[in-house]
């Protein structure tokens, strides 16, 4: 563990997180249905959106040094959902330009909605689709904790790319395991942060390279 809270991967340690057993289940958790609601009936209130995102500020910040993001990045952030405050938040603590792609065409609408109401329509883009399909170009994605399923949409999202574009992937914790969609613990992340609030334990920087070499040797 350095001072900055990163917890970096040690060469040849298989299982960062030992006590995982990894798993992808393909529906969203009963945590994540009540968020996904949540955000929708929040939406509307954007101070409301900001006081929620407030309580994310630390994760995202921890994120943001995790994946070194800069201003001339393009970030990605999967699963926006209706109340997008992480992209708001990154956005605001990097300068970089944020998309957004999201698969619920309500969620989308709404974020739009909201975006536009903040006038930030020049920082972030709201977009529909779904990220095991297709996404749009990136130099670091901000994966949700949400997202389903977590190794195909990895997969589509470093499949092509250069082998150093960063991914930064949230993970739920052990107690609500069976409610999110997690990532094999054989799949070594370069970097780890932990937040442990609620559901979400840790944040994993993954590289495309990486990635793309995992799913060709699992087969
Ligand atoms: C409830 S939100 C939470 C995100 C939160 N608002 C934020 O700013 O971090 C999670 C979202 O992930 C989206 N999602 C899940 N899997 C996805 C995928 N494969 N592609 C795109 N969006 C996805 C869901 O539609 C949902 O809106």
């Amino acid at each position: 563990m350095f001072g900055d809270g990163i917890v970096r991967a040690t060469p040849g340690l298989a299982a960062v997180h030992p006590g995982k057993t990894g798993d992808c289940g393909a529906q969203l958790g009963a945590i994540g249905r009540f968020t996904s609601r949540l955000e929708h009936w929040m939406s509307g209130l954007p101070l409301l959106v900001a006081l929620y995102g407030r309580a994310y500020r630390h994760v995202i910040e921890r994120e943001i040094a995790l994946a070194e993001i800069e201003s001339r990045d393009r970030v990605l952030n999967i699963g926006c959902g209706a109340a997008p405050f992480t992209a708001l938040l990154l956005a605001r603590h990097t300068g970089a330009r944020i998309t957004c792609l999201d698969r619920d065409p309500q969620a989308v609408a709404q974020a739009g909605r909201l975006v536009r109401r903040l006038g930030l329509q020049g920082s972030v883009d709201i977009q529909l689709g779904d990220a095991a399909h297709s996404a749009p170009p990136f130099d670091v994605a901000v994966v949700a904790l949400q997202t389903i399923p977590k190794l195909g949409v990895l997969h589509r999202l470093a499949a092509g790319k250069p082998p150093g574009a960063r991914l930064v992937v949230r993970e739920s914790a052990e107690w609500c395991r069976d409610m999110y969609d997690r990532l094999p613990c054989s799949l070594t992340p370069r970097a780890q942060v932990w937040h442990h609030m609620g559901a979400l334990e840790r944040s994993a920087l993954y590289l495309a390279g990486d990635l793309c070499r995992f799913v060709q040797e699992e087969g």
